[in-house]
C-alpha cells in the first residue's frame, strides 16, 4: 500500500516525503512543478500533472494501491491572491473538487489536508483556537476553507475522513542542508532576512513598526517544517486507524516579531543585517499565534524544533549550501 502526496515536491512536501520515507512509507508523488522542485524529492514513483487533468489522476489511483492521500497542491501566495483569485479558485477549489471526486470514485477515503491559518482571518482570541471563527481577509483563505467545507461535505455524504492541518508560519529546513525553501518570487520573512547575508539583497524591509505589540512589529508563531511534516505523518496514522474528521491547528504556540527574528539570525549567521522599517503590507494581522494544545493532546504530537534559532540555523545552513535553491543541484 503506498501514500499519495500531491504537491509534494513543494517546501513542506518534499520535506514530509523525506519523513515519511525515512518511517518506510511507500511514497507516490504528484506535482505539477508549477512552484515545486523535482530535485526535491527522491521516490520512485513521480508524476507530473495537473490535479485538474481527472483523466491521468484516475490512471494514478487505478495502477497503484493507495490507501491515503497529503493533499498539498495548491497556490498558497496571499498577495498573489489578491491580484489573481482566478487562479486560486481554478487551482485550489476546482483542483480538489477534482481530487475528492477521483479518490471516492476509486475508493480511497483518507485524505490529510495541508490548510492555513489564513483560514481564521484577523483573529479574534489569542492564541487562536480551532473553534474560533474563520472569516478569510483574502482569497487564499477562502479557498483554503473551501476546501475544509468541501471535505466536511464528502465525510457527511460519502463518509470521507479528512484531517485539516491549518498552519501556521513554516520555517526551516532539513538538518541535512540538501532540501529547504526555494520559492520564485520568495516573499517569506526568514529566507529574504537570510538574502542579506548571502549579498543577494541589501537590507531587509520590516512592514512597520506601529503596530500594538511590544516592539511594535508583527508577531508571528514559526514552526520548523520538519515538526510540520511530523504532524502529517501522525494525521494519516489516525485517519488509517478509523478514527473520525478533524481539523487541527500547527504552531508552536510562541510568537516572535519581525525585530526579534531578525536579531536572532544575526546571531546565527553572525551577519550584521541592515533592515529599514517601511510601510505596512496591506492585510498583515498584527498577531497570529496558534493553541496547538488540540494535536497534542489529541495526536500526541510533540514538536522538537521550536528554538527560532534552531529553525535560522537550519534554514541558514540550506541557503548557504545552495545560493540558488535546487538550481545548484544536478
Ligand atoms: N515581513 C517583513 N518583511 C518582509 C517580509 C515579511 O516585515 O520582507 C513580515 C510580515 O509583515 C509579517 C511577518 O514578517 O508580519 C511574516 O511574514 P511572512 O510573509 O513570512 O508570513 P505571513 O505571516 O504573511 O504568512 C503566513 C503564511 C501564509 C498564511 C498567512 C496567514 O506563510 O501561508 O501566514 O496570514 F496565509
Amino acid at each position: 500500500m503506498s501514500i499519495l502526496i500531491t504537491g509534494g515536491a513543494g517546501y513542506i512536501g518534499s520535506h514530509t516525503v523525506r519523513h515519511l520515507q525515512s518511517l518506510g512509507k511507500e511514497i507516490i508523488v504528484l506535482d505539477n512543478l508549477q512552484t515545486g522542485h523535482r530535485k526535491s524529492v527522491d521516490v520512485e514513483k513521480f508524476y507530473q500533472f495537473d490535479i485538474r487533468d481527472t483523466e491521468k489522476l484516475d490512471q494514478v489511483f487505478k495502477e497503484n494501491d493507495i490507501e491515503g492521500v497529503i493533499h498539498f497542491a495548491a497556490n498558497s501566495l496571499v498577495g498573489e491572491s489578491m491580484t489573481d483569485p482566478y487562479k486560486y479558485y481554478s487551482n485550489n477549489v476546482y483542483g480538489m473538487l477534482c481530487l475528492l471526486k477521483r479518490m471516492y470514485e476509486n475508493k480511497v477515503e483518507k485524505i490529510v489536508f495541508s490548510s492555513s491559518a489564513a483560514t481564521y482571518g484577523e483573529p479574534k482570541n489569542i492564541p487562536i483556537l480551532e473553534t474560533d471563527p474563520t472569516k478569510p481577509t483574502n482569497p487564499y483563505g477562502e479557498t483554503k476553507l473551501a476546501m475544509e467545507k468541501m471535505m466536511h461535505w464528502f465525510d457527511i455524504a460519502y463518509g470521507m475522513k479528512y484531517v485539516s492541518l491549518r498552519y501556521f508560519n513554516a520555517a526551516g529546513a532539513h538538518p541535512d542542508g540538501d532540501i529547504g525553501e526555494d520559492h520564485g518570487p520568495e516573499t517569506h520573512l526568514i529566507p529574504l532576512i537570510l538574502q542579506v547575508p548571502l549579498g543577494k539583497r541589501e537590507y531587509i524591509s520590516i512592514y512597520g513598526d506601529d503596530y500594538p505589540t511590544k516592539d511594535g512589529t508583527c508577531l508571528r508563531d514559526y514552526i520548523h517544517v520538519l515538526d510540520l511534516a511530523d504532524a502529517h505523518n501522525l494525521a494519516l496514522e489516525y485517519l488509517l486507524d478509523n478514527n473520525d474528521s478533524e481539523i487541527f491547528n500547527l504552531g508552536s504556540g510562541n510568537g516572535f516579531s519581525v525585530k526579534e527574528v531578525i536579531e536572532a539570525a544575526r546571531i546565527v549567521t553572525a551577519h550584521e543585517i541592515k533592515a529599514k522599517v517601511t510601510d505596512r503590507r496591506p492585510g498583515d494581522p498584527a498577531v497570529l499565534i496558534a493553541s496547538s494544545e488540540k494535536i497534542k493532546s489529541r495526536l500526541g504530537w510533540n514538536p522538537k524544533r521550536e528554538n527560532i534559532k534552531t529553525m535560522i540555523e537550519d534554514a541558514w545552513r540550506w541557503h548557504k549550501n545552495n545560493k540558488n535553491g535546487f538550481d545548484d543541484k544536478n
